[in-house]
């Protein structure tokens, strides 16, 4: 089944324990943690302290998506803080294989994220080192921007580099992901999902059927 990984940057940030508490009741297999600095991407959100404090909210797996550069001197600070999978972008240091290599030592999982200009082959030379893949379809910095269709030839690519490692490497998209564009990261070879937006909307009382729909008809057709 696929993974849904609510992002918490369209959560009341007034209230981030009781939505990650609410979203996690509701169905969600991982929290979507978006680290932004105001100069790798143009907007700021969150750092360590916070993603510290949540950790305690909840069990599932925190998935933390590092919009910050340069990223290195703050790996161990958020694997501290309870990250589970830390995701980096290849442009936000100058070794992405040593980056990747310091996440594992800290004893997480470590991501590679593509930005929508960011060609597959940035990671050919290096699958043994990456736990996890998230294409973005969006360029980075906010919630609520339209899903970028062209990245779906890149989803296919990265699903065929994965599967000859024989390796089970989750491949994510995050950005503008809603139940329609769900179903095509889904036939391209995504097996999981961030959704800020999708999830959030309509407040708590919607989480769960707005998680359900993400995941689309169940085999049976329940
Ligand atoms: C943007 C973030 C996304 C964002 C997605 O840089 O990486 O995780 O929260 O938001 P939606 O689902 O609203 O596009
Ligand atoms: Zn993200």
């Amino acid at each position: 089944m696929t993974i849904i990984a609510p992002s918490i940057l369209a959560a009341d940030f007034a209230k981030l324990g009781e939505e990650a508490r609410a979203v996690e009741a509701a169905g969600a297999d991982w929290l979507h943690v978006d680290v932004m600095d105001g100069h790798f991407v143009p907007n700021i959100t969150l750092g360590p302290d916070i993603v510290k404090a949540l950790r305690s909210h909840v069990s599932i797996p925190f998935d933390v998506h590092l919009m910050i550069a340069p990223v290195d001197p703050f790996l161990e600070a958020f694997r501290e803080a309870g990250a589970d999978i830390i995701s980096v972008h290849p442009e936000s240091g100058p070794h992405l294989n040593r980056t990747l290599k310091r996440i594992r030592e800290l004893g997480a999982k470590a991501g590679v994220v593509f930005n929508p200009s960011t060609p597959p082959e940035v990671i050919e030379w290096m699958m043994d080192e990456v736990d996890q893949v998230l294409v973005m379809s969006i360029n980075p910095g906010f919630g609520g921007q339209s899903f970028m269709r062209s990245q779906l030839a890149k989803i296919t690519r990265l699903r065929a580099m994965i599967d000859a490692t024989g390796r089970d490497i989750p491949l994510e998209v995050d950005g503008g992901v809603n139940p329609e564009t769900a179903r095509l990261c889904v036939e391209a070879g995504a097996t999981a999902l961030v959704a800020g937006t999708a999830v959030f909307k309509g407040g708590p009382s919607a989480y769960a059927d707005n998680i359900r729909a993400l995941r689309g008809p169940s085999p049976g057709g329940a």
